[in-house]
């Protein structure tokens, strides 16, 4: 069986852990593929809410193996905290693997990170702080430690001291604490150590057993580097190719590619957002949905449901079908509007434009619908569904061009209804 790929296709935080988890007993392996403890991916099973940072959400099911991707950027000693945290939870977390070609997010990314947004000025990017963009800057730059130099101490030394030569002159002294830095690195990697390998020729000997391999992006595909609102972007791609990239498999071994889309939108961080909802409405959407990020505590941006990016988002990325999270959320909503067009300068605009300034000039056109007014977090089978719920999510596929195949009616593992 080829692999899956399950990807955001909004600003992140679609609820990706929670259709990880549902397909993880489906496949012998869930990937990791691009990004690094700026996600927080959350799961809630019957032993509780677990939040992820850096570890796939597969972990939750013990017959999973879980790799940790290439394209991924790694906080050794946060993830190392975090697979202590699981285990303290009672997860077995020996299935974990971890590329040795993944780079390592080291102490000074993340004073980078900060130091960076506070040139910004009124122009910052609103970052996570986890030191993503720096760490991912040094990859491309062919500076950067991968996370098989943790293994080698004098190679572990030589890059971070190179590093140091070009980020020195504006760190803090404690920053560039070479001594202390290996030191919590090494420690780090003792925990880490028997999870390193060449995770990439596991994925494909898993593939050629004919065994199903479900790949995981973190963030969303509107935070695309290259397809996203650049600047305001984050600096990996959470695209379909993105995940086959960082994964190490290849676009032709791919059968499906799941978008996990929100009901609305919400977005954390700055940068352009046509649907965005400035009134109660959005505060209503922000309390229901519990839009709080699971990184950083942000109270997120909310607005509605944006069909042209969306619709944009299916294409560039071939989503072969939608997963809905969150559309309990309109349990209340006596009206529920959708965009279904885009004005720009007086014409219609069909795609996100590659002009900030044109995007935030965007005007968003909706169509409004009336709500079911019904508590629908109950529902466990499509029959269970009151017709405007059903209405609403068959809405969104004739809007995007894409079937929704999974819809989300709450946080838990139960809430999610396979609809045919
Ligand atoms: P960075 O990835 O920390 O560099 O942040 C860049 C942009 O991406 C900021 O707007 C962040 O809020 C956003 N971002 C990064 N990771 C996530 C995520 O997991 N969910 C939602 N937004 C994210
Ligand atoms: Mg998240």
């Amino acid at each position: 069986m080829p692999a899956a790929i399950i990807l955001g296709g909004q600003w992140g935080d679609e609820g990706k852990g929670k259709i990880t988890d549902a397909l993880a007993p489906t496949a012998a392996m869930v990937v990791r593929a691009n990004g690094g403890s700026n996600a927080g991916h959350t799961v809630e099973t019957p032993d509780g809410v677990f939040k992820m940072h850096l570890v796939p959400s597969g972990i939750l099911n013990p017959d999973c193996i879980c790799v940790i991707g290439a394209g991924v950027v790694i906080d050794p000693i946060g993830l190392a905290n975090e697979l202590t945290g699981l285990e303290q939870r009672g997860v077995d977390t020996r299935n974990l693997l971890i590329s040795d070609r993944a780079h390592v997010v080291l102490p000074f990314h993340m004073a980078i990170d900060r130091y960076e947004e506070t040139l910004r000025e009124e122009r910052s990017i609103g970052t996570t702080l986890r030191g993503i963009g720096p760490a991912y800057a040094d990859k491309v730059s062919r500076r950067g430690l991968r996370v098989g130099d943790l293994l080698d101490a004098g190679a572990m030394r030589q890059t971070i001291e190179h590093q140091l030569r070009m980020h020195g002159q504006y760190l803090e002294s404690a920053e560039t604490d070479i001594d202390a830095m290996l030191e919590s690195l090494s420690a780090a990697a003792d925990k880490l150590g028997p999870s390193i390998c060449a995770a990439e020729q596991r994925v494909q000997d898993t593939l050629d057993a004919g065994k199903r391999v479900l790949v995981e992006c973190a963030q969303g595909v509107m935070l695309d580097i290259d397809y996203g609102t650049y600047p305001y972007v984050t600096s990996s791609s959470p695209s379909a190719a993105g995940a086959c990239q960082g994964a190490g498999i290849a676009p032709m071994q791919v059968d499906r590619v799941i978008g996990v889309f929100k009901a609305y939108s919400t977005r954390v961080g700055s940068g352009p957002m046509p649907t965005e909802l400035h009134d109660d409405t959005g505060e209503l959407i922000r309390k229901r949905g519990r839009e709080y990020g699971t990184t950083t505590g942000r109270p997120r941006r909310t607005g509605w449901f944006d069909a042209v990016a969306a619709r944009s988002a299916c294409r560039l990325n071939g989503v072969s079908e939608i997963a809905l999270t969150l559309t309990d959320v309109f349990d209340v909503f006596p009206e529920i509007s959708v965009a279904t067009s885009y004005q720009w300068n007086g014409q219609p605009l069909g795609y996100v434009p590659a002009n900030l300034d044109d995007y935030a000039a965007v005007v968003a056109e909706y169509q409004t619908t009336t709500g079911w007014l019904q508590d629908i977090t109950g529902a466990r089978r499509q029959a269970d569904l009151p017709a405007g719920a059903l209405a609403y999510v068959r809405s969104i596929g004739d809007a995007t061009g894409v079937e929704v195949s999974m819809m989300g009616v709450g946080p838990a593992r139960e809430q999610l209804i396979h609809l045919q």
